[in-house]
């Protein structure tokens, strides 16, 4: 399979994997050719990216770091109790600790598998997708940095849960595409501290996971909010979230962005580190990621456009790339792969699905 930008789609195109609703149910099944409703349903759905298969790619699997199943309970999970809770009800710890002990575990089990982002979302299910996705990649920094199975619980919780304050503040200020008022944009700078009331209130949830919400917008340096505060002052845990918060929204579409592929969205975390981030923590971070994930569709700098198989953690930057389309924009119709960590000459030089 490879992954692509929805507006490339053309009719006949076979898709690789099911399409999830945020509750569970699948939309699109993996195996079906998209025909011209099928591409309007998704254009509908307004999913980004869709995984395809052909002739050339059908053997490509995109190992996760976690099961299909887990994520789509978990995603499913995280929008049951954020509803609830948007109801006046309280947070279902139980089922958190289910859904965040469940990842845990699942990680653990998987410890060496790089983040290749799989989950083919739709832009209304962000809430609950990007909840899950930040609890992967914050789960994946604790165990790097050597937590316990304890910690990572907490940890896990914690940042599944960073934005349930949003679930108190009104969608039409959530969801608006126009630059906000200072109010609606003072209304939004509110939601860590309305998570903060609803977890720390919960006698079931620590303390360490509710300052996940309460703490996860400061920043290293002491420019972030609510309090401003820095470095040390700010829980661990916290620091952990801050990162893959701002990663996952930045390979996400959201209601005023394109996602950016994730050279560029780790690029721009670099580039952060000793202001926004913690340099310690943006390593531990960083070490779990593919810059090019498998299934990514690549230009080689001499024009040749292939699409990533395969990737070791030695050489993260240089991964196996098998050729689709050769420099004159022929299709390939033999079996070319090319090891860019033994080619020193030939490098990506741009990521052509978007
Ligand atoms: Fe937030």
């Amino acid at each position: 399979m490879r992954r692509i930008l929805l507006e490339n789609i053309a009719s006949g195109m076979k898709l690789a994997k099911p399409l999830y609703s945020a509750d569970g149910r699948i939309l699109l099944n993996a195996g079906l050719e998209l025909k011209e409703s099928y591409i309007e349903r998704l254009h509908n759905l307004d999913v980004s990216y869709i995984y395809v298969e052909d002739d050339l790619t059908a053997d490509i699997e995109v190992p996760d770091v976690v099961s299909e199943q887990a994520r789509v309970e978990a995603v499913s999970t995280a929008k049951t109790i954020m509803d609830n809770v948007k109801l006046g009800k309280k947070v279902d710890a139980a089922q958190a600790k289910k859904i965040a002990n469940n990842l845990v575990d699942e990680l653990c089990r998987n410890h060496g598998v790089m983040v290749n982002f799989v989950d083919m979302r739709t832009r209304s299910d962000y809430l609950f997708s990007h909840s899950v996705s930040v609890c992967i990649l914050s789960v994946l920094t604790g165990i790097s940095l050597g937590y316990d199975e304890l910690k990572l619980r907490d940890l896990g919780v914690g940042a599944l849960l960073h934005d349930v304050g949003k679930t108190q503040i009104a969608p039409e200020i959530l969801n608006k595409t126009e630059r906000l008022s200072p109010e609606e944009a003072e209304e939004i700078k509110q939601h860590p501290a309305y998570g903060f009331e609803i977890l720390r209130k919960n006698p079931d949830i620590s303390l360490m996971s509710a300052h996940c919400a309460f703490q996860h917008h400061e920043r290293f340096d002491g420019s972030g909010y609510p309090r401003n505060l820095k470095d040390a002052e700010i829980h661990q845990f916290a620091h952990i979230v801050a990162i893959a918060d701002v990663y996952d929204a930045l390979t996400s579409d959201v209601a005023y962005r394109r996602a950016v592929p994730v050279y560029e969205a780790l690029a721009i975390i670099n580039q952060a580190s000793g202001t926004y981030f913690n340099p310690e923590l943006i390593e531990h971070f960083v070490g779990n990621i593919a810059v090019y994930p498998i299934g990514s569709v690549v230009r080689l700098s001499n024009n040749q456009i292939g699409v990533v198989v395969d990737i070791s953690h030695e050489a993260k930057n240089k991964p196996v790339i098998r050729i689709l389309m050769d420099e004159n924009k022929q299709r390939m119709n033999k079996l070319v792969e090319i090891d860019l960590s033994k080619n020193p000459r030939l490098y990506i030089a741009d990521v052509v699905e978007r």
